[in-house]
């Protein structure tokens, strides 16, 4: 396998060519930005543990049957993972209320959602991520009906299976972002899945582990990341 050229360069990974077509690399850098990239900061050793954690969790859901972009891990800071078209739209679960939800419509923080609620948001930073409707994405032609309904029922599956293995490992999967992409027709769980894009609390103390300590102020970003990477790779499924 060869790195070749920078396809693509976004706020927390750099995309790069390989010599074979449909495969390229997710490098992770240890840049951290919140609001919209309005608070920026440089952590050293947070693009590792995010490599780290999200190949973890892509091998997991692979294991269980969801189609992942991932192939495997290839180096500290990267990851050999299929070239898929990105579906610009964010695909949130939350199980409890926190972050914009609480702000948005005022349901108090903590309140439980059962069944796990499912929203969409549109993937564009100058229009600030705004949430849409299924009729949004249909209207805007960003996907299918089917893709979809697909991409709602593979959010489901995820949250399923990460918040059953967090909770055997003491902490509470809260809500997070995953991205879909196409390839060969089908849709597959793409970007990452990491303390950047999940709330992770620890269930005893109630400690945020996730990137809510570097938007808030809580606490060392790394410390929260390694925690969460000693507590999974300690208990492999
Ligand atoms: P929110 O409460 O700010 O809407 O965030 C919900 C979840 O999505 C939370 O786990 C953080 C994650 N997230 C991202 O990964 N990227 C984003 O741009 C935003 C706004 C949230
Ligand atoms: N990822 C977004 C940003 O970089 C927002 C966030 O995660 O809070 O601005």
């Amino acid at each position: 396998m060869e790195k070749r050229e920078k396809l693509y360069e976004g706020k927390a990974k750099i995309i790069y060519a390989t010599d074979e077509p449909d495969k390229v690399i997710a490098y992770y850098k240890d840049s951290a930005t919140a609001f919209d990239a309005v608070k920026k900061a440089t952590i050293e050793g947070k693009g590792v543990l995010n490599n780290k954690i999200a190949s973890f969790f892509f091998k997991l859901l692979n294991e269980k049957g969801i189609p992942t972009h991932f192939i495997k891990q290839i180096s500290d800071r990267e990851m050999l993972i299929y070239k898929v078209e990105i579906i610009p739209v964010e695909v949130v679960v939350r199980n409890l209320a926190a972050g914009s939800i609480v702000k948005r419509l005022g349901i108090p923080e903590k309140t439980e959602f059962n069944p796990p609620l499912v929203e969409f948001y549109l993937k564009n930073d100058e229009l600030h991520d705004p949430i849409i409707c299924k009729e949004h994405i249909l209207a805007m032609k960003l996907a299918t009906e089917e893709e979809i309904e697909k991409m709602r029922e593979l959010a489901l599956k995820v949250n399923e299976i990460l918040r059953e293995f967090m909770k055997k490992q003491g902490i509470i999967l809260v809500d997070f972002k995953l991205e879909f992409g196409r390839k060969d027709g089908e849709i597959v769980l793409a970007d990452e899945i990491s303390p950047d894009t999940c709330r992770f609390w620890d269930e005893k103390t109630g400690e945020s582990l996730d990137k809510d300590r570097f938007r808030f102020d809580l606490g060392d970003l790394i410390e929260g990341y390694t925690k969460i990477l000693e507590k999974i790779e300690k208990k492999e499924t």
